[in-house]
């Protein structure tokens, strides 16, 4: 039997995509779990066979994950998780994420072959503008997954790559072989302080002399966004950050996403599911 329902999902390794979708950005996907380890006691890193439309997220953007439940209970809501990374070649994304409740505690319980529902690509991701030459990445915990599509999207296109990547602890700096891959990271940690605004100011000012700044990009750490946001005004530096918030729908209409922002001196309730994750810097409140 053919597809019952217009929005039935597509099935990766059964459907072929219909010439009449074409034109939908997103859709519900059935992916085949082709990895799924621990990267240390917090974080998993998965990766999943994807469909046409999914390999063409882009960075910044999300996927609303139906997690399986982690107990006997329903889970009622998808969880927004942004791709890592895209493997175009081999035809998967990959999600680098946290367990923190019990979404994620599910998630983490899907085996190599079974199967997990996604709802994307969605959301406004990131602009990478032409003449730009060199960026600097600044981002904390989850918020270095969120960034890594971006580097290695702008090293694709010969643009130099700072990643400044905050942790508590060496252990828990996620990625930074994949940064490395595509710049030169700058590891800051609480442990022996190098992660404190100030001397991440310091780091971030040496950047900026150097001419190493072209853009600024954040994501993860509402004091280091913060302190990115003064920098770049006091220095006329374009800047992005991906926000978060809890999310119901992830398509628009509930509103449960709202967070405030300020444009031109007046505040305004924006969407993140819809109207960002991605931001102008400039225009981020914080939380
Ligand atoms: C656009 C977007 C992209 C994201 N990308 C990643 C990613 O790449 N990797 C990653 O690990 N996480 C990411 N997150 C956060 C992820 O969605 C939450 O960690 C997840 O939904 C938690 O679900 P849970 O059921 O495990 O936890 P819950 O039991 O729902 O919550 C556990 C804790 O996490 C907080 N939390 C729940 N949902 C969110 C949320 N959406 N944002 C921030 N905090 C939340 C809760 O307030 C609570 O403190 C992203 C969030 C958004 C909005
Ligand atoms: S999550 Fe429903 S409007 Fe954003």
């Amino acid at each position: 039997m053919g597809k019952v329902f217009a929005s039935a999902p597509f099935i990766v390794g059964e459907n072929e995509p219909s010439p009449t979708d074409a034109a939908i950005p997103a859709e519900e996907a059935v992916c085949p779990v082709i990895a799924h380890d621990w990267v240390n006691d917090a974080y998993k890193h998965l990766v999943v066979a994807a469909s046409p439309k999914a390999l063409a997220v882009k960075p910044g953007q999300f996927f609303n994950l139906l997690c399986p439940s982690p107990d006997e209970g329903e889970l009622w809501l998808r969880r927004p998780q942004s791709v890592y990374r895209v493997d175009g070649a081999r035809r998967r994304i990959e999600f680098l994420y946290k367990c923190v409740g019990r979404g994620t505690r599910g998630l983490a319980t899907l085996k190599k072959g079974d199967m997990l529902n996604i709802v994307g690509p969605l959301g406004v991701g990131f602009h990478l503008d032409p003449s730009w030459r060199n960026i600097v990445v600044l981002g904390r915990g989850v918020g270095l997954a969120t960034l890594a599509p971006i580097s290695q999207l702008a090293a694709s296109y010969g643009v130099g790559v700072t990643a400044i990547l905050s942790a508590r602890s060496r252990d828990l700096v996620m990625a930074d072989d994949l940064f490395a891959k595509v710049g030169t990271v700058v590891p800051v940690l609480d442990i022996d302080r190098s992660s404190d605004v100030e001397n991440v100011e310091r780091i971030l000012q040496g950047l900026i002399a150097a001419g190493c700044a072209d853009a600024f990009f954040t994501c993860g750490s509402n004091r280091l966004m913060q302190l990115m946001k003064r920098l770049a005004r006091q220095h006329g530096i374009p800047g992005q950050v991906a926000m978060e918030q809890v999310m119901a729908c992830g398509l628009g209409p509930c509103y449960v996403c709202v967070r405030t922002f300020e444009v031109n001196g007046r505040k305004e309730l924006r969407r993140i599911c819809i109207e960002g994750p991605v931001f102008d810097l400039q225009e981020a409140v914080g939380w």
